[in-house]
């Protein structure tokens, strides 16, 4: 039984009930801003009491379709997307997910999705065209006695949807670790244009802002109390492909630094999620590297490890992104980490004017990238979306260094992430700075199409694919038709509907 020793605000207490007296209070076709970023800090409870209150509802007959829109900071779990998308739940999601059945759901039509830029979200709520938030569903790690909330492992969009809403629904998790206060630090300086003034950041150090979430204690309908953990899902372990990846990019800085291009302690590194960012931060690791910073989205387990090696100085991201070992590695040295880690609003962590300032070093994952250095990182065969832009773009077009990783090859080799012409485009030529697969690195600065178009063949085709890059590209070239970008229309995608015909590209 709860001593509710983390709910301090007496109005709060009075307001305690169950996950699904909590969830009947979410209307049909309600907007509701959930908290959650990167399987962290999101909702545990009411989502699924919701779930199982729509499976309900709509099993009985002529049940007109109960459905939400749920608007989060990022990708969340399968206790939050998972359960609503299963039993068809969600209308309209944003701004960013990865969950398998959400995915399908999006992909077979049964679900509107847009993927924003992870960084824009709370200005298109702020300005309306989005609607209005119904409820915002936020899990806190602690409510104090004037109703400020004490945030848990990520802050996402927990700021705008609290603003935002008319009505607010709390999740106060137990398990979230209770020294994760003052950890955070949340500005309440935005505003839209023409009001905007200079986000006084210069340093991923620095703190701008308050440690609490400030909560009007009258727009919350109900507290949830819960002790369930973060998604957590492991990371596999560092493969050939990732570490000879991150080999080139360690390569790549050292020689920058020799030139005397980039300082000795790097510029602030941001690094996307998953197996490869994770290897190059092991990379990093072992390097000669001391005094790093990082200006990024998530902190991952390799952050952890360069923060405990004194590679890395400090981290400012907007959630946790941790392995089993990693939480348990956190929990139990959090008095180490927490003078070293800054928890910000995704607005403010992932914010074009700061990664511009501060130059930030961007490394993230693509999908396909094409002869002259377009990036498609969120659809495959250019119609099925696999999870979103996330604050990939956010980092790359105003990062210092955009860097784009990949194997150069998927699904056993059918595949060649090098395309004579994306299917999509996410991130264009004049954003992508540098391409790396397990072959090799393209420096694109400074080169024309043509000459980018030679780097990327050579450097980072794989060579089973490699003659017909050449081929194409030697033929459009030949072609009588422009030369600046040399392309054959007409066979452009030819490499993908080979792909979708006979599963070979
Ligand atoms: N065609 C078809 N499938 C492809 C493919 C291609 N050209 N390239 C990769 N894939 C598939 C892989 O086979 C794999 O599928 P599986 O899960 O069924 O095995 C999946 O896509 C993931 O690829 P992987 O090589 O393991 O890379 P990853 O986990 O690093 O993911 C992105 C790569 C691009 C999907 C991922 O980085 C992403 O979602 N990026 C956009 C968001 C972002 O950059 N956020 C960063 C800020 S935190």
């Amino acid at each position: 039984m709860s001593d509710h020793s983390r709910i301090l605000c007496p109005v709060l207490q009075q307001r305690i009930m169950s996950a699904e007296q909590a969830a009947e209070l979410i209307p049909a076709g309600a907007n509701v801003g959930m908290s959650g970023f990167t399987g962290a800090g999101y909702p545990k409870a009411v989502p699924g009491a919701l779930a199982q209150r729509i499976r309900q509802l709509n099993s009985q007959p002529n049940a007109k379709p109960f459905r939400i829109n749920v608007w989060t900071g990022a990708s969340t779990a399968p206790e939050l997307d998972g359960v609503l998308a299963e039993v068809d739940g969600i209308e309209m999601r944003l701004p960013f997910q990865s969950d398998p059945i959400c995915r399908n759901r999006i992909n077979d039509g049964t679900m509107d999705y847009v993927d924003y830029h992870l960084s824009e979200v709370s200005q298109y709520a702020w300005s309306g065209f989005l609607g209005k938030m119904d409820i915002a569903l936020i899990e806190v790690a602690g409510i104090r006695e004037d109703g400020s909330l004490i945030p848990s492992s990520s802050i996402g969009n927990n700021k705008t949807w609290i603003e935002q809403a008319d009505k607010i629904i709390l999740e106060v998790n137990a398990r979230q670790n209770a020294k994760l206060e003052g950890m955070h630090d949340v500005y309440y300086g935005t505003a839209l244009p023409p009001n905007r003034k200079p986000i006084m950041l210069t340093d991923p150090a620095d703190r701008i802002g308050e440690q609490y979430l400030a909560c009007p204690p009258e727009k919350v309908i109900a507290v949830v109390e819960t002790a369930a953990p973060d998604r957590n899902s492991p990371f596999k372990p560092s493969d050939e492909v990732s570490k000879k990846i991150a080999g080139h990019i360690l390569e790549f800085f050292n020689k920058e630094i020799e030139l005397g291009r980039l300082p000795k302690e790097l510029l602030p590194i941001q690094s996307g999620v998953g197996n490869i960012p994770n290897a190059v931060l092991e990379g990093l690791n072992a390097g000669p590297y001391k005094n790093l910073t990082a200006f990024t989205e998530v902190i991952q387990d390799g952050m952890l490890k360069m923060l405990k090696s004194g590679t890395l100085k400090v981290a400012s991201a907007t959630a946790f992104s941790l392995s089993p070992d990693g939480i348990q590695e956190f929990d139990d040295n959090i008095d180490f980490y927490r003078d070293k880690i800054i928890l910000r609003q995704q607005d403010i962590s992932n914010h074009p004017e700061l990664a511009r300032r501060l130059g930030v070093i961007a490394m993230n994952g693509l999908i396909e990238c094409d002869l002259y250095g377009n990036v498609n990182s969120t659809h495959i065969m250019g119609t099925r979306m696999m999870n979103g832009i996330g604050g990939s773009g956010d980092f790359a077009r105003n990062g210092y260094l955009s860097i784009f990783v990949s194997p150069s090859t998927a699904k056993d080799g059918a595949i060649s992430a090098i395309v004579p012409m994306v299917s999509h485009v996410d991130h264009t030529e004049h954003d992508v700075k540098i391409i790396v697969t397990e072959q090799g690195l393209a420096d694109l600065r400074g080169l024309s199409p043509r000459q980018r178009a030679h780097e990327i063949i050579n450097n980072c085709a794989h060579p089973d694919f490699r003659p017909a890059l050449i081929d194409y590209y030697e033929r459009a070239l030949h072609s009588g038709r422009g030369m600046h970008t040399p392309h054959l229309l007409e066979e452009a995608l030819s490499w993908h509907q080979r792909y979708e015909q006979s599963g070979q590209m």
